[in-house]
């Protein structure tokens, strides 16, 4: 479940007229990072969660009759197979969110979809570079406990007030790096965008979640929380209170391609990867004087 039918405030004026999840990294948006990670990871029904000014994400993952048959027409079959690559590569439902009332709202809008089934929530802001995609990382642990889990990684000092924060069951035992990629364990409670002194710990909810279907009944009880919206985080809370949550450190980086500097470093870091660019890159880097 993809939410993306938030405003993209951070990135105005270039989110005036486009979703942030179209803006692109290298040349992808961004959001096929995500669905690429989801589907590398075994998953294929993918939910997009969108809203007014979205359709370009619509028209992203749909087949493109006019622009396949004049790349055919043209010879262009390297292009050719990078466009249908996309078009072939999900199975893909969308849900439109009425209303931008927070990303437990979002998730709740999709709730008939999914039914009474264990399904993943990706943020496709974070965009996260990994040996293992993470979303396969998060299943080896509820795969071993049954549980719901969330990533999450450490955020030092006052950074910790933008995410929501967990905390670390009493006597939770740590399942270590032997089992899964990174440490796992039980939570008891998380808040949303906690002022520093009064964070439960340094560790931070990034965006991946795989959640039990009992969610939904705790996000249709949950009121308004931080910043008047419904939060993934508050039902998460109660949820924790009835059945076992684990947080996950992931083995990856993650990029906060959302913030401008975390999409400027995302750009560079990903660009330095590529084959076809990432020595002309690197040298053009080299020859700029710092
Ligand atoms: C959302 C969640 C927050 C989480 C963050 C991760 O916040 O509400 O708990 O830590 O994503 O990116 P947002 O960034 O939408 O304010």
């Amino acid at each position: 479940m993809f939410p993306a039918a938030g405003l993209g405030t951070r990135f105005l004026p270039a989110t005036k007229a486009q979703p942030k999840e179209m803006l692109p990294l290298v040349d992808k948006p961004i959001i096929q990072y995500g669905v690429e990670e989801a589907l590398d990871s075994g998953i294929d029904n993918i939910i997009i969660i969108t809203g007014r000014g979205k359709n370009s994400i619509e028209d992203h993952f749909d087949v493109s009759f006019e622009l396949e048959r004049m790349l055919e027409e043209k010879g262009k079959t390297d292009l050719l197979a990078v466009v249908r690559e996309v078009s072939d590569m999900i199975h893909v439902s969308y849900v439109r969110q009425k209303e931008a009332l927070g990303l437990g709202h979002a998730v709740l809008a999709a709730e008939t979809m999914v039914g009474d089934e264990p399904f993943a929530v990706l943020l496709a802001d974070d965009v996260i570079d990994a040996p293992v995609p993470v979303v396969r990382q998060m299943l080896d642990v509820y795969e071993a406990t049954g549980a719901s889990v969330v990533a999450v990684e450490k955020i030092p000092g006052d950074a910790i007030s933008s995410y929501g924060v967990v905390r670390r069951a009493e006597g939770a035992q740590t399942f270590e790096p032997q089992q899964f990629l990174g440490p796992a364990f039980r939570i008891s409670d998380l808040v949303e965008k906690p002022r520093l002194e009064d964070a439960p710990s340094d560790l931070a909810v990034v965006g991946r979640y795989l959640l039990t279907p009992a969610i939904f009944k705790h996000l249709r009880r949950v009121g308004r929380g931080a910043g008047g919206e419904i939060q993934l985080t508050d039902a998460m809370r109660t949820l924790a209170r009835e059945e076992p949550v684990y947080a996950f450190q992931f083995q990856g980086r993650r990029h906060d391609t959302g913030d401008k500097l975390g999409f400027l470093q995302a750009t560079v870091e990903l660009a330095l990867q590529r084959e076809d660019l990432g020595a002309a890159f690197r040298q053009y880097l080299h020859g700029l004087r710092l």
